[in-house]
């Protein structure tokens, strides 16, 4: 586990950077936190890491926005999602197996759908641009 406090958004883009670098094809992550907390933030700073120039912004509306970048990153938003089957429904299964990184904001709304390689980033708001970020690989959630 690892626990990461910042101060502003660069910081947490920065923090998403560097686990961005860390990543290998078919990796997935999943972030928790309220709204506005900086999944999204995050999101940018992986997207930065995996060389996407094309700017990366919530996918709300459309549930899966695709990137190509020295990896595809396959960036998911489930706020609008009803039960965890829907997000099976959405086809996801190719993304979260394939070569690229699959990253879900909101994720607790996939319930039991994701797979066990999962990383876990959980943000939490403490006072107003503080951040605490708490990132759980799965070998160490196992033990
Ligand atoms: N330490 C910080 N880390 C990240 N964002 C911060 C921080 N301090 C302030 N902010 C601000 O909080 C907001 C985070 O917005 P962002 O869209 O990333 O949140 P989100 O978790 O994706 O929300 P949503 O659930 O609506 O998708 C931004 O306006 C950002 O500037
Ligand atoms: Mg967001």
């Amino acid at each position: 586990m690892s626990l990461v406090i910042t101060a502003n958004a660069g910081e947490t883009r920065k923090v998403g950077r560097t686990l961005g670098d860390s990543l290998k094809p078919g990796d997935v992550l999943a972030i928790t936190g309220p709204l506005g907390a900086g999944k999204t933030v995050f999101a940018q700073g992986v997207a930065e890491s995996l060389d996407i120039r094309e700017a990366v912004t919530s996918p709300t509306y459309t549930i899966i926005s695709e990137y190509e970048g020295r990896m595809p990153l396959y960036h998911m938003d489930l706020y609008r999602l009803g039960t965890p089957d829907e997000f099976t429904w959405l086809g996801v299964e190719e993304m979260l197996n394939g070569n690229g990184i699959s990253l879900i904001e909101w994720s607790e709304k996939a319930g039991e759908e994701l797979p066990e390689r999962t990383i876990s980033v959980r943000i939490e708001i403490e006072a107003d641009d503080g951040r605490i970020i708490t990132i759980i690989r799965p070998e160490e959630a196992a033990a």
